[in-house]
């Protein structure tokens, strides 16, 4: 297959902080001395008391071990606030964006932001939260959710966002598992014309944690929300009672930052935890050499901050590297498909960030929604969450970058803190679809997934992991240890594994294939196939469900469901849409699944193990190689289902 490359032109890589021999020098010295060049690389963070340890990780399953910076000791919120105000008190560090367009936008400087952030502080103190403590947001995307953030931090109390689009139920199990005092939710959520109750969810969820945990209220919209008396907080009252001081408490860098859920292969969703000064560190300078973000650029990232996206590249990132942040309320359909553009117009964007799926979808609006705005600005576009389809990578370049914006396609996870394989724009020619080369420091294999063996060839096809540890990895699992061991570095001895699929190309180049386990990736959101199977299963009409992806033209992937009913059930259209309600009120909307199949019976070995792969080829159309069905209990469902399913019915 032949590739058009895209190389960045002279004038950009003139102003860019790198070019091609800048990168391969600092990659070069990043590995050939990782102490010395994360120790001076940690020097992009101000430190309370300076590391003089750079370096203890330990990839050996049974003693896996992460450390950065152990003994240094900073406040994450001083160094994405106080340490700017000399410099750029003045400056805005977030821009809001709401909902409707015709309500104002805010700019919020850097003084502001500390005079919001003290007090929200001060709050949580008032509150009885401690250092260490877990906070849980379940905010929209409003200022008050940056504030929040940055207050647990300024305090050293760990926070836990968790997405606004998710259930109660969902919800509670978070508040649960992180053993959280403090809810932190706001009155009613505004979105493409809509309201979420969010208060109302929260009341909800709260039912089922324990009556210690205290409920702070922002009230964003003003809408009638119902008060519990001795629980409920309301936060903008106590905020402009508080007091604008409250000092930043000194860390060590290893002290947890942020607790993030996240979906795996298996069971009930993780608890990934990320600690201070590593995560901190990376995440600004893969902010900085990424976007090639300058002083004085705008810059927007679409991602919501209830995601990993939204954290290192909304609020943590471009906050420690003194930048202007636009934080987006809104989605980019409404009022129309040129929200995006307006947006990028109005606030003069340099770099803007998106997903795929979103691209995807605006990409089939025409493009007229694009040429209505200006957006001679925009000097570097960027890709998250899934691989991203060359017909759509080819959209964003011409149509939205005008062929002038490098485009960067960036590989990561919620795990890894911020980017890990992502071309640098001034040095790095790209391939649509490919997201190119290593950060710094990032050393990316390819392992034969059946013998483990590193593939050295540089042409390699196989299994994704890492060989050895970045700043901003994550250290644990919040509660469990053994199972961040087991699910990372247990089936392949001494990697990281990253769950993906991966081709490396002629040039050394990677194109991540996709997930190689039970996770799915719906619209650039990650999605475990046993919750959702978990949660039909917890309803009563459902003896037994197998849950898969499949292709789908504008998320990337959708949710294939087989269910078998009960026996006393009679399968009908209102028993589906029983069904849908029932996931999404388990789990969330984006869980809901495209396809429901009534399935008498699902393709078993005579061990009982479901057959994951043939119903994957069955959601997929393609019944032409399915394989080995020999070792089938009964061979004959498998015909059942590919006569009723969705192609055939
Ligand atoms: C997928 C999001 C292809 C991948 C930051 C990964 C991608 C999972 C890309 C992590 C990309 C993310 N190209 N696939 N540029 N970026 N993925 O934890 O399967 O929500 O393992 O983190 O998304 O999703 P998560």
């Amino acid at each position: 297959m032949t590739h058009t490359t895209h190389s960045p032109s002279q004038s950009f890589t003139d102003t860019a902080h790198l070019d091609r021999a800048g990168y391969d020098a600092m990659y070069a010295e990043s590995l050939a001395d990782p102490e010395k060049f994360w120790g001076d690389q940690g020097k992009i963070l101000d430190w309370i008391t300076p590391y003089t340890q750079v370096k203890q990780t330990d990839f050996n399953f049974g003693k896996v071990d992460i450390k950065w910076y152990a003994d240094g000791v900073l406040n994450v919120s001083a160094n994405c606030i106080d340490r700017h105000l000399a410099t750029r008190g003045d400056q805005t560090a977030i821009i809001f964006e709401p909902d409707d367009p015709n309500d104002p936008a805010q700019h919020i400087t850097y003084n502001a932001l500390s005079d919001k952030v003290n007090r929200f502080a001060n709050v949580l103190l008032s509150q009885g939260v401690m250092r260490g403590d877990r906070v849980v947001i379940y905010l929209p995307m409003i200022p008050e959710a940056a504030y929040a953030m940055l207050a647990c931090a300024r305090i050293g109390a760990i926070h836990s966002i968790v997405f606004a689009g998710f259930s109660p139920d969902a919800l509670a199990n978070r508040i649960n598992d992180s053993g959280a005092k403090i809810l932190i939710t706001a009155d009613t959520a505004p979105r493409g014309g809509r309201k979420t109750a969010l208060k109302s969810n929260a009341d909800a969820a709260l039912l089922h944690c324990s009556d210690k945990v205290r409920c702070l209220v922002v009230k964003h919209t003003g809408d009638q929300i119902s008060w519990t008396e001795n629980r409920d907080v309301d936060v903008k009252f106590l905020m402009q009672h508080a007091s604008p001081d409250c000092p930043p408490r000194p860390m060590n860098a290893e002290d947890p930052l942020f607790v993030l859920y996240t979906s795996g292969s298996t069971g009930k969703p993780k608890g990934v935890v990320h600690t201070s000064g590593g995560y901190l560190a990376y995440a600004a300078m893969t902010h900085k050499y990424v976007f090639d973000y300058h002083d004085g650029d705008v810059f927007w990232c679409t991602a919501d901050v209830g995601w990993v996206t939204g954290h290192s590249y909304i609020v943590y990132g471009p906050l420690a590297n003194g930048a202007t942040t636009l934080m987006f309320e809104g989605v980019p359909t409404y009022p129309d498909a040129g929200r995006f553009w307006a947006v990028c117009e109005k606030h003069k964007v340099n770099q803007f960030y998106t997903a795929p799926t979103a691209l995807r979808a605006l990409m089939g609006q025409g493009n007229s929604f694009v040429e209505n705005y200006d957006l001679s600005d925009i000097k570097v576009l960027g890709t998250v969450g899934e691989p991203i389809n060359p017909e759509a990578w080819n959209w964003y370049n011409d149509v939205v970058g005008k062929g002038r914006a490098p485009i960067v396609d960036t590989w990561w996870q919620t795990e890894t803190g911020g980017h890990l394989l992502a071309p640098i724009p001034g040095a790095v020619p790209t391939k649509p679809g490919s997201a190119t080369l290593p950060f710094f420091g990032v050393q990316p294999v390819i392992l034969d997934p059946t013998t483990g063996e590193e593939i050295t060839t540089t042409e390699a096809e196989g299994v994704l992991c890492l060989k050895d540890s970045w700043p901003g990895q994550m250290r644990t699992v919040w509660g469990d240890h053994e199972r961040f061991q087991e699910t990372y570095f247990q089936q392949y001895k001494g990697y990281y594994f990253s769950g993906d699929g991966c081709r490396r190309d002629a040039d050394g180049y990677y194109w991540i294939t996709g997930r190689v386990d039970d996770v799915i990736n719906v619209s650039g959101h990650r999605m475990g196939t046993a919750e959702v199977e978990s949660a039909l299963v917890a309803n009563a009409t459902v003896a037994e469900a197998a849950v898969v992806g499949f292709p789908h033209e504008i998320k990337g992937q959708g949710i294939y469901a087989y269910v078998t009913l009960m026996n006393d059930q009679t399968p009908s259209e209102a028993l589906k849409k029983e069904l849908e309600t029932w996931v999404r009120t388990e789990i969330g909307p984006i869980a809901k699944p495209d396809f429901i199949q009534w399935a008498p019976g699902l393709p078993k070995t005579r061990s009982g193990k479901i057959m994951r792969r043939i119903l994957r080829k069955i959601a997929e159309n393609d019944t032409g190689s399915l394989g080995d069905t020999s070792t089938l209990a009964d061979p004959s469902v498998v015909d059942d289902l590919i006569a009723n399913s969705i192609y055939n019915s």
